[in-house]
């Protein structure tokens, strides 16, 4: 049998080509091996920006056609929107009864969030309880393996955990899911720093030429290296990052002639841009036609939601017979002899 895979993002909108080369393309290789849910993760998005919901629709579609664009195959993999799916918040409450505080609150990745978002002590409930959402998305498919970023290890180990605890206390009706990480370097963004959309650093699968030409121009490259003859320090560059990424076969004589002062930065970044915009462009030719026709992105959504309700149904059913849950019929027949 397949291993079946779940991943997902939150809707913030546009992709960038971070998580293009760090999530996606990976997720479009796995589409050969694996039976594939792939989430789109608005309840998630609620945990920390439930006061700013304008723009929702807007952000799950543009992330739609940049996984669409990338190559996620519908006939194939199963996408969907979280909120469209009830059974996740079902599986979420009873997963909340048997997770224990402790469990959330020593997560690193929670500390993190709260950390980069400035958050207070008046948090919301909602965000404590995020990873057991993630478990419940993951374990109402009962995914085998779930690709996700270095950053989402100590969710995944949260989602084993409760998954045990259920087994253990009632039947076993989880798998433990393991993580497929994805081998690939952090991109970095143009300042340098991990590339997110929150810091505003981010190149994105559909910004145009100028756009990326301007942006590469942006960046900060290696500081030491003021005039262009200078030898620079191609590990600490991030364009000499994307130059990993976006153009393998010119990095050892890029990084040779950086290192020797022979190559100024104003031409590295040229080339670098040249090569993001080549890369990207088979993906923005895709982009352009699902923009024409939003209703085919609609009626892929939709069909993935009756899809995935259907399993996710499945799985509910037999968590709450485990758990003696709804009331059930056996019991009256016994009874009433
Ligand atoms: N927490 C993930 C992120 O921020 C998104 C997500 C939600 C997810 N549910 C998931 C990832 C289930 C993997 C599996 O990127």
């Amino acid at each position: 049998m397949k291993g079946i895979i779940l991943s997902g993002f939150r809707p913030t909108g546009k992709v960038h080509i971070g998580n293009l080369k760090g999530a996606l393309e990976n997720w479009v290789k796995l589409q050969d091996e694996y039976a594939c849910y792939f989430e789109i993760a608005d309840w998630h998005l609620l945990t920390t920006s439930y006061d700013d919901v304008a723009s929702i629709q807007e952000n799950i579609f543009q992330m739609v056609v940049d996984w669409l664009a990338a190559g996620i195959d519908p006939k194939r993999s199963i996408i969907f929107l979280q909120s469209s799916v009830k059974e996740h918040a079902e599986l979420y409450l009873l997963f909340s009864m048997i997770t224990p505080l402790s469990w959330l609150y020593r997560n690193p990745t929670l500390k993190e969030q709260i950390r980069d978002l400035e958050m207070t002590s008046d948090n919301n409930y909602g965000l404590l309880g995020y990873p057991v959402l993630q478990a419940a998305d993951i374990l109402c498919y009962k995914a085998t393996a779930v690709p996700v970023g270095e950053d989402q290890l100590p969710h995944l180990e949260l989602t084993r955990e409760i998954a045990r605890r259920f087994n253990n206390l009632y039947e076993e009706i989880f798998p433990e899911p393991k993580s497929l990480i994805t081998q690939f370097p952090r991109v970095l963004g143009i300042d340098g720093k991990k590339m997110s959309k929150s810091l505003n650093n981010a190149i994105y699968i559909a910004d145009s030429e100028e756009e990326i030409r301007r942006k590469v121009k942006l960046s900060i490259t290696d500081t030491a290296k003021i005039r262009k003859n200078d030898p620079g320090h191609p590990d600490i560059c991030n364009i000499f990052s994307y130059h990993k990424i976006f153009n393998r076969e010119q990095t050892d004589e890029i990084k040779d002639s950086c290192q020797k002062g022979e190559l100024g930065c104003v031409e590295c970044k040229n080339r670098c841009a040249d090569k993001i915009i080549e890369y990207l462009k088979p993906l923005q030719e895709k982009r352009k036609n699902f923009e024409k026709d939003p209703d085919v992105i609609y009626d892929i959504v939709e069909d993935g939601n009756k899809k995935a309700r259907i399993i996710a149904q499945k799985t509910l059913d037999e968590v709450n017979e485990s758990m003696n849950l709804k009331i059930n019929r056996r019991f009256y027949d016994k009874t009433s002899l």
